[in-house]
Protein backbone atom coordinates (compact mmCIF):
# COMPACT_ATOMS: atom_id res chain seq x y z
CA UNK A 1 0.00 0.00 0.00
CA UNK A 2 1.33 3.24 -1.04
CA UNK A 3 0.21 7.54 -0.78
CA UNK A 4 1.11 9.50 -3.11
CA UNK A 5 2.66 11.70 -0.12
CA UNK A 6 3.60 14.22 -2.53
CA UNK A 7 1.02 15.56 -3.90
CA UNK A 8 -0.31 15.45 -0.39
CA UNK A 9 2.69 17.69 1.07
CA UNK A 10 2.22 20.27 -1.97
CA UNK A 11 -1.60 20.64 -1.20
CA UNK A 12 -0.42 20.86 2.36
CA UNK A 13 2.12 24.04 1.68
CA UNK A 14 0.40 25.68 -0.94
CA UNK A 15 -3.05 25.54 2.03
CA UNK A 16 -0.49 27.58 4.66
CA UNK A 17 0.84 29.85 1.76
CA UNK A 18 -2.39 30.97 1.52
CA UNK A 19 -3.59 31.05 4.94
CA UNK A 20 -0.25 33.40 5.66
CA UNK A 21 -1.10 35.36 3.22
CA UNK A 22 -4.61 35.71 4.68
CA UNK A 23 -3.66 36.00 8.14
CA UNK A 24 -0.78 39.05 6.98
CA UNK A 25 -4.08 40.77 4.85
CA UNK A 26 -5.92 40.54 7.87
CA UNK A 27 -3.08 42.35 9.83
CA UNK A 28 -2.57 44.85 7.54
CA UNK A 29 -6.17 45.55 7.07
CA UNK A 30 -6.75 45.98 11.03
CA UNK A 31 -3.41 47.87 11.24
CA UNK A 32 -4.67 50.37 8.68
CA UNK A 33 -4.90 53.87 10.50
CA UNK A 34 -8.41 55.38 10.74
CA UNK A 35 -8.18 58.84 8.63
CA UNK A 36 -11.34 59.92 9.29
CA UNK A 37 -10.48 60.12 12.89
CA UNK A 38 -7.66 62.69 12.36
CA UNK A 39 -8.95 66.00 11.41
CA UNK A 40 -7.14 67.42 14.16
CA UNK A 41 -6.40 70.33 12.18
CA UNK A 42 -3.14 70.05 14.33
CA UNK A 43 -0.52 72.84 12.54
CA UNK A 44 -3.59 75.27 10.68
CA UNK A 45 -3.23 78.91 10.13
CA UNK A 46 -5.45 80.92 13.08
CA UNK A 47 -8.99 81.74 11.91
CA UNK A 48 -10.33 85.03 12.21
CA UNK A 49 -14.32 85.85 12.76
CA UNK A 50 -15.55 88.88 12.77
CA UNK A 51 -16.46 89.77 16.72
CA UNK A 52 -19.94 91.12 14.78
CA UNK A 53 -20.65 88.02 13.53
CA UNK A 54 -21.41 86.09 16.13
CA UNK A 55 -24.46 86.83 18.32
CA UNK A 56 -24.57 87.27 21.74
CA UNK A 57 -25.96 84.33 23.21
CA UNK A 58 -25.78 82.41 20.13
CA UNK A 59 -22.47 81.09 18.26
CA UNK A 60 -21.19 80.70 14.01
CA UNK A 61 -19.86 77.57 12.38
CA UNK A 62 -16.56 78.17 10.88
CA UNK A 63 -13.47 76.28 9.46
CA UNK A 64 -9.51 75.83 11.40
CA UNK A 65 -7.76 73.96 8.43
CA UNK A 66 -10.12 71.39 7.80
CA UNK A 67 -11.33 71.29 11.13
CA UNK A 68 -14.88 72.47 11.27
CA UNK A 69 -15.17 74.94 14.68
CA UNK A 70 -17.76 76.85 16.51
CA UNK A 71 -17.05 80.09 17.96
CA UNK A 72 -19.58 81.30 20.36
CA UNK A 73 -20.19 84.58 22.23
CA UNK A 74 -21.66 83.59 26.07
CA UNK A 75 -21.52 87.31 26.74
CA UNK A 76 -21.12 90.96 24.93
CA UNK A 77 -17.05 90.86 24.31
CA UNK A 78 -16.30 87.68 25.72
CA UNK A 79 -15.50 85.00 22.89
CA UNK A 80 -14.74 81.13 23.22
CA UNK A 81 -14.49 78.24 20.25
CA UNK A 82 -14.44 74.78 20.46
CA UNK A 83 -13.85 71.83 17.87
CA UNK A 84 -17.14 71.02 16.03
CA UNK A 85 -16.28 67.08 15.80
CA UNK A 86 -18.65 65.73 18.35
CA UNK A 87 -16.84 63.77 20.96
CA UNK A 88 -19.45 60.65 20.88
CA UNK A 89 -18.56 59.46 16.90
CA UNK A 90 -17.29 62.78 14.92
CA UNK A 91 -19.85 64.21 13.38
CA UNK A 92 -19.79 68.04 12.83
CA UNK A 93 -21.67 69.73 15.55
CA UNK A 94 -23.79 72.82 14.80
CA UNK A 95 -24.61 76.02 17.10
CA UNK A 96 -28.32 75.58 18.06
CA UNK A 97 -29.27 78.86 20.47
CA UNK A 98 -26.82 78.55 23.74
CA UNK A 99 -26.04 74.92 22.54
CA UNK A 100 -24.64 72.86 20.22
CA UNK A 101 -26.22 70.13 18.82
CA UNK A 102 -25.11 66.93 17.08
CA UNK A 103 -27.38 65.57 14.15
CA UNK A 104 -25.91 62.40 14.17
CA UNK A 105 -27.21 61.05 17.77
CA UNK A 106 -28.93 64.02 19.52
CA UNK A 107 -25.61 64.71 21.56
CA UNK A 108 -26.21 68.38 23.32
CA UNK A 109 -22.94 70.49 24.19
CA UNK A 110 -22.99 74.26 26.49
CA UNK A 111 -22.16 76.41 23.98
CA UNK A 112 -20.22 78.52 26.75
CA UNK A 113 -18.21 75.38 28.04
CA UNK A 114 -18.57 72.92 24.98
CA UNK A 115 -19.59 70.43 28.29
CA UNK A 116 -22.07 68.01 27.38
CA UNK A 117 -25.56 68.69 28.39
CA UNK A 118 -27.00 65.36 26.83
CA UNK A 119 -25.22 62.34 25.40
CA UNK A 120 -24.81 60.18 24.28
CA UNK A 121 -21.27 61.56 24.23
CA UNK A 122 -19.66 61.89 27.29
CA UNK A 123 -16.44 64.18 26.81
CA UNK A 124 -16.50 68.16 26.21
CA UNK A 125 -16.17 69.39 23.21
CA UNK A 126 -12.27 70.15 22.50
CA UNK A 127 -11.47 74.02 23.54
CA UNK A 128 -9.63 76.01 21.11
CA UNK A 129 -7.66 79.61 21.79
CA UNK A 130 -9.98 82.43 21.02
CA UNK A 131 -8.80 85.92 21.43
CA UNK A 132 -10.26 89.66 20.49
CA UNK A 133 -8.37 92.23 19.33
CA UNK A 134 -10.35 95.28 17.54
CA UNK A 135 -13.40 93.51 16.91
CA UNK A 136 -11.94 90.45 15.16
CA UNK A 137 -11.63 87.10 16.33
CA UNK A 138 -8.76 84.77 16.16
CA UNK A 139 -9.56 81.27 16.58
CA UNK A 140 -6.22 78.86 16.59
CA UNK A 141 -5.58 75.45 18.27
FE1 LIG B 1 -22.54 63.18 17.84
FE2 LIG B 1 -23.07 60.57 17.96
S1 LIG B 1 -21.62 61.59 16.69
S2 LIG B 1 -23.99 62.19 19.06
Amino acid sequence: MTESTPLTRRTLVSIGSAVALGAGALVLTACTPDSSASGSGAGSNPVKVPLSSIPVGGAVSARLGSTPIVVSQPKEGTVVAFSAVCTHQGCTVAPADKEFDCPCHGSRFDAATGDVIAGPARTPLTKLTATVSSGTVTVSN
